[in-house]
């Protein structure tokens, strides 16, 4: 919120990935900023020939990118494309606002770099939390806004002054002791595992033209069934049951990826998430079912 409100003003174009976190979505809207799609493979990222065509179009006021690792994609883009989209960027003076909050959750042995430290900074802001590897409740976070500081810090100061101490306070000791590093090896483990074991519950119970994404960090699965499925009719279905789950339009501007849904690896594995799983398959099998019987 705030970087955005550093560099764009109301009416503004801002380029997303799609799909996107739909937060994102959210404070573009609150803001009143235009959403700008850009196609987002499910590996690699945002297609960096895409956003140069977009660029030649029409004016845009900065670009948000979350791409180690997407929400929900959990989709990294390669150094060398970072590096590309960087300098495609910095040529049209379009500052990146880039979201890490998932970089610390990497399955590969090293932590992709961010695209701060590809480009110093020159024309990034950074974004970034222990919401996903601590506790969203601590609202612990920190943003590197480089050029933009004095811009950030007068919002930042207009808004809330600072954030609470106590939280702030019980981190840095955890930091100071090590603890951090073993806990996050340890994170990266069950998440990996949890990945696992729900991308095999979903290869096992779901209509057998369902694609699954192979996630490169974080803990978010992207499920895609045919064009016609529809998420939503599945949400209501799966809620009767209790089972909750994001329907692939929450993360587009132009409610694309109906056929779409993400779920969440983020919670200890049970036989009740695993159940949980299997009962969405078999819903969503039936929804096939019933809409091929009624065409
Ligand atoms: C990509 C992305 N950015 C930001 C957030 C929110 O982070 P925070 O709790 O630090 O506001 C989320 C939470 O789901 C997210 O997925």
């Amino acid at each position: 919120m705030l970087a955005l409100m550093a560099v764009s003003k109301r009416g503004d174009t801002i380029a997303i990935e799609a799909p996107t976190y739909f937060g994102v979505l959210h404070t573009l809207e609150v803001l009143g900023l235009k959403a700008l799609e850009l196609p987002t493979h499910p590996t690699h990222g945002v297609n960096i020939a895409a956003l140069a065509r977009v660029l030649d179009t029409g004016p845009v006021a900065a670009c948000v990118l979350s791409s180690t690792f997407n929400n929900p994609l959990g989709s990294a883009m390669v150094e060398a494309d970072k590096r590309a989209l960087l300098a495609l960027l910095a040529r049209r003076a379009v500052p990146l606002i880039e979201d890490d909050v998932y970089g610390d959750i990497h399955f590969g042995r090293e932590r992709p770099k961010p695209f701060i430290a590809l480009d110093g900074g020159a024309n990034t802001i950074y974004c970034s939390s222990f919401s996903k590897t601590l506790a969203p409740g601590y609202r612990v976070g920190w943003i590197a806004p480089g050029a933009y500081t004095q811009r950030v810090m007068e919002r930042k100061l207009a808004f809330s002054l600072c954030n609470p101490i106590l939280p702030q306070i019980a981190i840095t000791d955890f930091l100071a002791n090590g603890a951090y590093d073993a806990h996050l090896r340890r994170l990266r483990r069950l998440l990996e595992e949890n990945i696992s074991r729900m991308t095999r519950a979903i290869e096992e119970s779901f209509p057998s033209d369902t694609k699954v994404s192979r996630p490169a960090g974080g803990f978010m699965i992207w499920v895609e069934l045919p064009r016609r499925f529809d998420s939503r009719a599945l949400f209501d279905a799966a809620l009767e049951q209790g089972i909750c789950f994001a329907p692939g339009d929450v993360f587009s501007a132009s409610r694309r990826f109906r056929n779409c849904l993400r779920l969440s690896a983020g919670s200890e594995w049970s036989d009740r998430i695993e159940d949980g799983v299997r009962r969405l398959g078999l819903l969503s099998r039936n929804l096939i079912a019933g809409s091929t019987s009624l065409a």
